[in-house]
């Protein structure tokens, strides 16, 4: 995806990417849960991003009881605190360094801003990591574009949460110059997929979680897919 140039391989690959690593096999968003995506096998991780203290975490929430034994606001939180918590079966919440050392060149990295104001530090990240192969994506276009202005090189996704029209999708991925739109489930119908392979757009779906629907949107047009479960999808879609 990023880094460096996208390869042929990469371009036309049916992509499997494990979300939050493998977030139906271990705890989400944590070194164990990308870890095991990668033994699995995922062309992929996709993870989200927070700042705090000028420390960039990989994180999905704006709180920390869902997924911690902490309480409160991870905002509010001082980081050495926040170190300290068990984000399941007593892994850390990782820092994004944490991360790319983990994942290396063995697979793409799917950076999501989580919070506005953190494209400038995601920017310098990545330029001190030429190596890493990235795709930056985000709800809010806003930090996207952004994220472009200050480092036109990497590869980003809009992501749309709700059924949109083509239109209005492929509009707001142009002004991105985007390398995909990364939809929902609910947004992904057969005829929004047609119109992004008819025009040239890749659709990544999010999240799938069942070998056949996965085969089905690859069918339909769709580039890939984002799974808490990769030990079910790896494999189970086929070539392009
Ligand atoms: O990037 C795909 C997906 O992760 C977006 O939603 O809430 O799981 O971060 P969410
Ligand atoms: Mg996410």
């Amino acid at each position: 995806m990023g880094g460096k140039p996208i390869n042929d391989f990469e371009k036309d690959r049916f992509l499997v990417i494990g979300h939050r690593g493998a977030a139906g096999l271990r705890p989400e968003n944590t070194l164990a849960s990308f870890e095991r995506a990668l033994e699995l096998g995922v062309d992929a991780v996709e993870l989200d991003v927070r700042q705090v203290e000028d420390t960039l975490l990989v994180f999905h929430d704006e709180r920390l009881e869902r997924t911690t034994n902490g309480r409160g606001r991870l905002a509010d939180t001082p980081l050495s605190v926040l170190r300290g918590l068990d984000a399941g079966g007593g892994e850390r919440i990782p820092t994004l360094d944490e991360v790319a050392d983990l994942v290396g060149e063995r697979a793409w990295i799917n950076i999501e801003l989580k919070e506005r104001g953190i494209a400038a530090a995601v920017a310098r990240f990545l330029r001190a990591r030429p190596a890493l192969r990235s795709l930056v994506s985000s709800f809010d276009h806003g930090e996207l574009e952004r994220l472009r202005s200050l480092h036109p090189e990497v590869p980003v996704a809009p992501l749309f949460e709700t059924a949109g029209s083509a239109t209005a999708l492929l509009r707001t991925a142009r002004r991105l110059d985007a390398w995909s739109v990364n939809v929902s489930r609910a947004g992904a119908t057969p005829a929004l997929l047609a119109a992004m392979r008819d025009e040239g757009m890749r659709a990544l779906v999010y999240t799938v979680n069942r070998p056949e629907e996965a085969r089905s949107l690859q069918a339909a047009g769709a580039s890939g897919v984002f799974t808490d479960r990769p030990d079910r999808i790896v494999g189970a879609v086929g070539p392009p």
